[in-house]
């Protein structure tokens, strides 16, 4: 079985390309609720599960007073991550951010050391998502905050997709080729229940939201969106004229869809909470 770096290494050029875009929005959506609820940190950020770099990246653009760390299992995601900074941030932005090879669920971190930890759907990634938010509250400083975004558990029929499946099955290439979906073993139940994980674990002033991720993907590309990312190594794995079958085919299915039918919308849950100064009691 594949790990989720290995997954990470390989797909994290088409990640950048394919992927992030569809997340960003949603993704800084988070830094605007964070800063609502709290203001602009100052002092220590992690970025846990930072990807390409899109929380870290923004955190050092908006907020002045910040040093940032992008922390991520894969080394390659790192690498492109490094790389869209200094693309993206001029020389004194870029000396106020580091990147660290690291897991979740053990951050390299003193304990009460850091200002704000940060996550966009990476704590699905993370097989005991309790330890990993329990981690987050160690390295927090009293009075520290939290704030991160991921799936809700849902079982989202989309168009698209299963015109996709259509064509694998009459093509005869069902689920042998290919590669088994990403185990997501951190969706989470609700709002509500993370917020009673999160009490649980010690932090306070928790503040959850279900909200809506909506991407419009276009019919023109969606068959390059599969091609390139989503199903790339089944792409990579099957025959030239098998390939060409499944282009074809697929390119078909697709023309009869509605351009409406390419709208994805999943639900994703916002989750904001603080350190206490002290051991408070009650919710
Ligand atoms: C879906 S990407 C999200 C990246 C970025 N936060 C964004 O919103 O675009 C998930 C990232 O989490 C990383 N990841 C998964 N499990 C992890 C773990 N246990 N510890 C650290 N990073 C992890 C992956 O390598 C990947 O880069």
């Amino acid at each position: 079985m594949k790990t989720i770096e290995s997954r990470y290494d390989a797909s994290a050029e088409a990640y950048r390309t394919w992927w992030e875009p569809v997340l960003a929005p949603t993704a800084l959506d988070l830094l605007d609720r964070h800063e609502r609820t709290a203001g602009q940190p100052v002092g220590r950020v992690v970025d846990v599960g930072t990807g390409a770099g899109l929380l870290a990246i923004e955190a050092v653009r908006r907020w002045p007073a910040v040093q940032v760390s992008g922390l991520d299992g894969s080394a390659v995601m790192l690498g492109i991550a490094e790389a869209a900074a200094r693309d993206a941030l001029g020389t004194p932005a870029l000396r106020r951010i580091s990147w660290l090879r690291g897991q979740a669920e053990r951050l390299p971190f003193e304990d009460q050391t850091i200002d704000l930890v940060v996550s966009s759907f990476a704590y699905q990634l993370v097989p005991r998502l309790t330890v990993a938010l329990g981690e987050a509250f160690r390295v927090l400083r009293p009075g520290g905050r939290l704030a991160f975004v991921t799936w809700r558990i849902a079982d989202i029929r989309f168009a698209p997709d299963d015109a996709f499946e259509d064509v694998l099955d009459e093509l005869d290439l069902g689920d042998e080729a290919g590669d088994a979906e990403e185990a997501r073993a951190g969706d989470l139940a609700s709002a509500g229940a993370t917020a009673r994980r999160l009490r649980r674990i010690g932090f306070r002033s928790v503040l959850t939201r279900e909200a809506w991720l909506t991407h419009d993907h276009d019919p023109a590309t969606y068959l390059d969106f599969l091609e390139g990312y989503a199903e790339r190594e089944l792409f990579a794995e099957i025959e030239p004229d098998q390939r060409a079958r499944l282009r074809d085919g697929t390119t078909e299915r697709l023309a009869r869809l509605r351009p409406a039918a390419f709208r994805w919308r999943v639900p994703v849950v916002h989750a904001l909470a603080r350190r206490p100064e002290s051991i408070e009691r009650g919710p």
